[in-house]
């Protein structure tokens, strides 16, 4: 049996493009052959009109499905690029968990990070959280568990949590990790957000974050470094993974991944 990693890229959104395109593609085509079959004038522009605006809609739809396939297999574990791997494989390098420890990965999806990060640590635990079922809809529960079954990793384990209030006690992990979970919460403070995630990490624990933290979705992370400073923190550092450290400038232009940046430290 062999893990099944997913896409982060999900088929649906390829397939409703392919779709779409292809309606709008039928629509532009009737509104083309009734506008020629109109003698009044006013009639024929609303008909022309029409096919125009169907065949932009059907060019839009196209490119979205040309992007959402090469992204696809860009991200894939079995395409040509292997993407999602080398981010989540760098990540976890970054997961180091004292021996008879908990680490948590916060939004672990398909169970990717969770379970690279148990094999590191095969002393320690790892436990995976995700809300599940909004998007992402090929993302599960049985998915992680199957998936560190094929892998044969037995110290890991998942349950059903939402990072905007996690239900776990304060100081509760000797770890903590994600990757791209919080650009998809959408109306809620980001800092807000890793400090929440951090709550539940014991002191002197180390954390590991990576997310596209452009200013424009998490602020000014300068401040939150100072921030987690002040409130006692030994070390936290922002190191950039868009300039060839995971992917190069080109590739997280291309993804829509500019930004990326792993927010390291101490507790
Ligand atoms: C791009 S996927 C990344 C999955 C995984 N971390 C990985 O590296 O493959 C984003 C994940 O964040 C999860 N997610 C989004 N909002 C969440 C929330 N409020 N609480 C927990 N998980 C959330 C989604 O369900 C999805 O599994």
């Amino acid at each position: 049996m062999k893990a099944e990693y997913k896409n982060w890229v999900p088929e649906g959104m390829i397939k409703g493009a392919a779709a779409g395109a292809a309606s709008l593609a039928f629509c532009a085509a009737s509104a083309a052959l009734t506008a020629s079959t109109r003698t009044f004038k006013k009639e024929k522009a609303v008909f022309q009109a029409a096919a125009g605006l169907c065949a932009a809609g059907a060019a839009a739809c196209g490119a979205l499905m040309g992007w959402g396939t090469w992204a696809h297999d860009q991200f894939s574990y079995d395409g040509s690029r292997m993407l999602s791997r080398d981010i989540v494989e760098g990540v976890a390098d970054y997961v180091l968990i004292p021996d008879g420890g908990v680490g948590l990965d916060v939004g672990c999806g398909s169970g990717a990070l969770t379970i690279a990060a148990a094999k590191r640590n095969p002393n320690a635990r790892m436990v995976g959280c995700d809300r599940w079922g909004i998007e992402y809809a090929s993302f599960s529960r049985e998915l992680c568990e199957r998936n560190a079954r094929a892998e044969g990793v037995e110290n890991v384990s998942f349950l059903k949590g939402d990072a905007v209030e996690l239900p776990f006690e304060d100081e509760s992990f000797d770890t903590v990790t994600s990757n791209y979970v919080y650009h998809n919460i959408s109306g809620k403070n980001k800092q807000e957000l890793l400090l929440e995630t951090l709550r539940v990490l014991k002191k002197g624990g180390t954390f590991a974050i990576h997310d596209i933290m452009s200013p424009a979705r998490f602020g000014d992370l300068g401040d939150f470094l100072d921030r987690l400073r002040i409130m006692g923190y030994e070390q936290a550092v922002l190191i950039p993974t868009d300039n060839g450290k995971f992917m190069s400038k080109g590739e997280a232009r291309s993804l829509f991944l500019s930004g990326s940046a792993l927010l390291y430290g101490k507790k």
